[in-house]
């Protein structure tokens, strides 16, 4: 049985990612067909990308097409995976949501705190409009979502779209495993890290080597800086004894944030005024990688590309496809509707936990209650992720306020106004629901407030 795969940002610099990923596991994923879809904004990079793609593809000798195009409706047409990874606004977005909470203070972010609210206001709507394509052009194919905030986009279209296959990936978790079977000396199939959370937000709780428990193990090991499992983006400060032996949980990297607050905000603001925000990092990385993309004697995907927070994340996608194309039945950790897996969380709430995962989709594995030393501050976070959903459809300011400053990176409720005034500003061409119309030839507020 062949099967279509549809990359949704197709000009994304982290494509090439997906394409090794597809020819890699092509024995047992057989993909006929690759259609890759930007808008006209990203036309040029669709083109550059588009171009080593099918380089790649050639010279793996795979029986597969490739084309790209800026026809999202039509590329639907007969897809079994459309994979999303776009970026509303692009980086320019990106730096505004990272530069305007760090010039009040606060830590700016593209998945936390103000930078993840504004971040995912531009981003569900966008999403529930390609979702509203998916269902009416290819019903039955899986949505595998990598756009961030990837679990809190996930749930607004569980909970908001009427096509339900959606799956939501990160490669945090991903990392994690690897890295402990690094330092443990292990192959990383023989490890299983019991998780528990949210994207972004997720704790592991166990682990396991051949089902032999080795947390106790790992833990000490991660203490004091001993080993770090962090991406790219984000700079490892190490996680103190204490720490570790009072939660005897694994934190994962976006971690740093919440529990090291101010050491984080000191150094970002720090590179803020030397060398500018992650996105702005992002968008140098991204003009050498373009040029190095246009070589046309390059078929394969470069390694400068690592430096990329995502790197590997094709790993994860693809092992997920694969899966569910073949229907494996094997473990893998994606983020999905929770149906009683955390008993501390409603049913509908997308969480990020070991599924396993079949032809039907990922089915959670029960983990039961939080642990005790973080349920407050992960109630709390998904109670966030509702607000931040509930603001991204109706537009409304107060509702977007109060998930700002009820966020707890931000929690201040006067400058969450001037924070909150200062990003709506910044962001209104993405935000429609937010603003309503033109008044003397400028735009305005739809929603009274
Ligand atoms: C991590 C996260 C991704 C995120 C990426 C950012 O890997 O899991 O969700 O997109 O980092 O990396 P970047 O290179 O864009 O800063
Ligand atoms: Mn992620």
């Amino acid at each position: 049985m062949s099967v279509k795969v549809v990359i949704v940002g197709g000009g994304s610099s982290y494509t090439p990612e997906l394409i090794e990923g597809i020819l890699n596991r092509h024995s047992s994923f057989p993909v006929s067909e690759i259609v890759l879809v930007d808008i006209e904004e990203g036309k040029e990079k669709l083109e550059i990308v588009g171009k080593l793609a099918s380089r790649m593809v050639q010279s793996s000798g795979k029986p597969i097409k490739l084309s790209w195009t800026l026809n999202r409706r039509e590329a639907f047409v007969g897809a079994d995976f459309i994979a999303t990874q776009i970026r509303v606004g692009g980086l320019k977005a990106r730096a505004a949501d990272e530069r305007i909470p760090l010039s009040h203070g606060f830590i700016g972010q593209e998945t936390n705190g103000a930078g993840g609210l504004f971040k995912a206001l531009r981003t569900i709507p966008v999403l529930l409009e390609l979702a509203k394509d998916v269902h009416e052009i290819c019903p039955n194919a899986w949505i595998i979502n990598f756009t961030n905030p990837a679990g809190i986009v996930t749930e607004a279209l569980l909970k908001h779209s009427p096509h339900k296959k959606i799956i939501g990936v990160c490669n945090i978790p991903y990392n994690m495993k690897h890295s402990i079977a690094e330092i443990l000396e292990v192959l990383p199939e023989a490890v299983r890290i019991e998780f528990i959370g949210m994207n972004h937000f997720v704790f592991g709780q166990k682990v396991l080597v051949d089902g032999m428990d080795r947390t106790e193990e790992v833990l000490d090991k991660l203490c004091d800086d001993r080993f770090d499992y962090s991406p790219a983006n984000i700079v490892n400060l190490g996680w103190s004894k204490t720490f570790i032996q009072s939660t005897r949980l694994l934190p994962n990297p976006y971690h740093q944030y919440y529990f090291q607050t101010r050491d984080v905000l000191d150094k970002d603001l720090k590179a803020f005024h030397e060398n500018g925000t992650r996105a702005e990092v992002v968008q140098t990385l991204e003009k050498s990688l373009f040029e190095i993309y246009k070589n046309p004697s390059l078929s394969e995907k470069p390694k400068e590309l690592e430096k990329r927070g995502g790197a590997f994340y094709s790993d994860v996608a693809c092992s997920l496809m694969d899966s569910i194309h073949n229907n494996k039945g094997d473990i893998q950790t994606v983020n999905t509707s929770n149906n009683g897996a955390i008993s501390d969380l409603p049913d509908e709430a997308v969480i990020e936990v070991n599924c396993v995962i079949t032809k039907d989709g990922p089915k959670p594995i029960a983990v039961g209650s939080l642990p005790g030393t973080v349920k407050g501050i992960t109630l709390q976070m998904k109670a966030f992720e509702e607000l931040v959903i509930r603001a991204a459809i109706s537009g409304n300011y107060n509702d977007a306020y109060t998930a700002l400053v009820m966020n707890p990176l931000v929690a201040d409720e006067k400058r969450s106004k001037d924070v909150l005034d200062e990003l709506l500003e910044a962001h209104k061409d993405h935000l429609p629901q937010f603003y309503g119309g033109q008044e003397n030839g400028k735009q305005v507020h739809a929603k009274v407030y």
